[in-house]
């Protein structure tokens, strides 16, 4: 079976599944705004334009797992930050239940194995008037692949989960735990239910490079506050930072 049968015959899950696209957050975005249902699922084997936060690329060669999923939020506030941690951490549960791969979650949105970012998360919100009218969650895992075969920029901080190709019944495994997991986040997501295990999963006590668009400077996380700001120590003392406002390099 294919990964689109697979998904639906066995965790009922409907999903548009493509050799090839730009950009699957792109497709969900036209069918959310068509009117697509909460929690259809656009997924793709390789992106010609992934895109990152922060305008970035995001490189998605063949083999990976380009996933995104429509939400209708019913809250506002800070919704794409909840959206985002809860992501990273139902996605590091996934990993560790279907493939035994113990990551962390970098702050804010990715994901970390053996020191390389194995999945970026990028929560994408259409807005009317004030509310959301929906949110596109794109998560990008580097499922397999091989080192020698990413570009040389990109050589340092891009791994992989497995060298060997994955197979369709575990892409779809990995599909269903990831939705699985961010459920039960999801159905109560303004009282951050996800806060405490974020922290407990989260790279700390590292030095990193904050970078801002007037610059960067380097700094240690110290931890995160129960509002998601990440706590660091650079030359002037103790600072917290604000999602969108910053990256951070390891
Ligand atoms: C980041 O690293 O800053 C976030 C990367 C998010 C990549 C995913 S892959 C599926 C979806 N489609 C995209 O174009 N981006 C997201």
């Amino acid at each position: 079976m294919a990964l689109g049968e697979i998904l639906f015959e066995k965790y009922g899950i409907s999903a548009s599944v493509l050799e090839q696209t730009d950009s699957t957050n792109n497709l969900a975005k036209a069918a959310a705004t068509a009117g697509a249902a909460e929690w259809s699922c656009f997924i793709a084997n390789r992106q010609t334009g992934g895109r990152g936060r922060t305008g970035k690329q995001f490189y998605s060669p063949e083999g990976g797992l380009y996933l995104s999923i429509i939400l209708r939020p019913r809250f506002s506030c800070e919704a794409n930050l909840l959206i985002t941690t809860a992501a990273a951490a139902a996605t590091k549960s996934a990993l560790l239940s279907v493939f035994g791969k113990n990551a962390q979650i970098k702050w804010v949105n990715d994901i970390i194995l053996d020191g390389k970012k194995v999945c970026g998360i990028l929560a994408e919100t259409a807005l009317m008037g004030n509310s959301p009218a929906y949110t596109v969650l794109g998560i990008g895992i580097n499922l397999s692949g091989n080192q020698n075969d990413i570009p040389d920029e990109l050589k340092s901080i891009m791994g992989f989960i497995e060298k060997t190709p994955v197979s369709d019944e575990q892409k779809a495994a990995l599909t269903a735990k990831i939705i699985e997991e961010f459920k039960k986040y999801y159905v109560n997501l303004e009282s951050k239910p996800h806060l405490n295990f974020y922290k407990e999963n989260m790279i700390c006590d590292r030095p990193i490079t904050v970078v801002r668009e007037d610059g960067g400077f380097n700094a240690k996380i110290l931890g995160l506050d129960d509002d998601f700001h990440l706590i660091i120590e650079g030359d002037s003392g103790e600072q917290k930072l604000s999602f969108g406002e910053v990256s951070i390099r390891l």
